[in-house]
């Protein structure tokens, strides 16, 4: 029997397999230029994107990286859950991804020191004014009133999605944007209760995730998506890698996703991925992208216990048919000998 295949329960949803979608913006070679469109309306066309994913059987649809904000706008093209002009577009999202028989989720975002000021006419906003590398623009530092403000912001992009049918909602807290910026200790110089510690530095995540939850109730799981590897260079290692799942389980996340260079690959030097040191430090389902290419790879994700649940990201853009595939494989004799 395929571990893969195996249906799963995320907080108050359940998956039909632990084949996940991870975000990704529509910005990329693999998709066609009517795809990616020219205003991040909820076009026919971003439609059947990600409607195609589902309907081949994955479990777990995630639409890419929207923002919440104008003030965090990162790409002209990219979708917005700031206004509730944008549920309908978002309603029609998640349902064709619903009918598809997948979990429809979404990734909210505010891009903070990497938003394209150009698309809005203001400044950036981060924990502090460190630019986001040498060259780049500093972005302003948030006042009290504003990141409560932000966060506020977070949680009614949230409602507004549950509203719209999603049902698996999860904060971008990775990648450099805002709140990932949060975490950094170069770009977090804050001396408040939002800088220092790295527990501290996770306050904003965590807030958010816990009002998230306050306001969505048992309509949609919510929780963040993390990337540990994008601060190695920090001095990040598995105490840190511990110490942000924990903050996450405590917040009462329902998942932990984590973004990672490759999944299948050991971390800080042992003998144990990040989804499987993540795994021994939570309860919760932690779903894992990086580098998985093919069915073995993501039932091998499962059977050892990298994840819970095996984001498939540029290799189900390019076919789209991915989950298909793999479920075929998986009923196959040559499967189960090879596992
Ligand atoms: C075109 C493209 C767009 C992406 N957009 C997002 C995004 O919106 N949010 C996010 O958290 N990660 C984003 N990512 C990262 C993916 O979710 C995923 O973690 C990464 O591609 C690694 O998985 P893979 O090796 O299976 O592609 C993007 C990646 C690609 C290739």
């Amino acid at each position: 029997m395929s571990r893969l295949m195996t249906p799963l329960r995320i907080g108050p949803v359940q998956l039909p397999n632990r084949i996940g979608m991870p975000p990704m913006v529509r910005l990329s070679p693999h998709v066609p230029p009517e795809v990616i469109g020219e205003t991040g309306d909820v076009t026919d066309a971003v439609v059947e994107h990600y409607r195609r994913r589902a309907a081949a059987g994955t479990g777990l649809v995630i639409v890419e990286a929207t923002c919440v904000d104008p003030s965090g706008r990162v790409w002209k093209q990219g979708l917005n859950a700031f206004d509730p002009s944008h549920i309908p577009g978002l309603r029609a999202l998640a349902s064709a991804i619903a009918t598809a028989g997948s979990v429809p989720g979404i990734q909210l975002v505010h891009g903070g020191p990497q938003a394209d000021p150009g698309l809005f006419g203001g400044v950036t906003w981060g924990p502090s004014a460190v630019a986001p590398s040498v060259g780049e623009l500093e972005p302003c530092e948030l006042e009290l009133r504003d990141i409560l403000r932000i966060q506020g912001r977070f949680v009614e992009a949230a409602t507004l999605a549950a509203e719209a049918g999603f049902r698996f909602i999860e904060l971008h807290a990775a990648h450099g944007y805002l709140l990932d910026s949060f975490i950094s200790p170069i770009r977090n110089q804050r001396t408040d209760a939002f800088g220092g510690s790295l527990e501290n530095r996770m306050r904003m995540i965590v807030d958010i995730v816990l009002r998230m939850k306050v306001a969505v109730g048992e309509r949609a799981a919510v929780g963040a998506r993390i990337s540990v590897f994008t601060h190695i260079a920090d001095g990040f290692g598995e105490p840190e890698l511990v110490t942000m799942v924990r903050s996450l389980e405590q917040a009462h996340s329902d998942f932990v996703d984590l973004s990672v260079d490759r999944v299948l690959r050991p971390a800080f030097g042992g003998d144990k991925s990040m989804g499987q040191l993540a795994r021994s430090a939570t309860r919760l389902p932690v779903l894992v992208a990086g580098g998985l290419a093919t069915p073995m790879d993501a039932e091998r994700t499962i059977a050892e216990g990298h994840g819970d649940v095996a984001c498939i990201g540029r290799a189900m853009l390019s076919d789209p048919d991915w989950a298909k595939s793999a479920a075929a494989q998986m009923t196959s004799p040559s499967a189960a000998d090879a596992r």
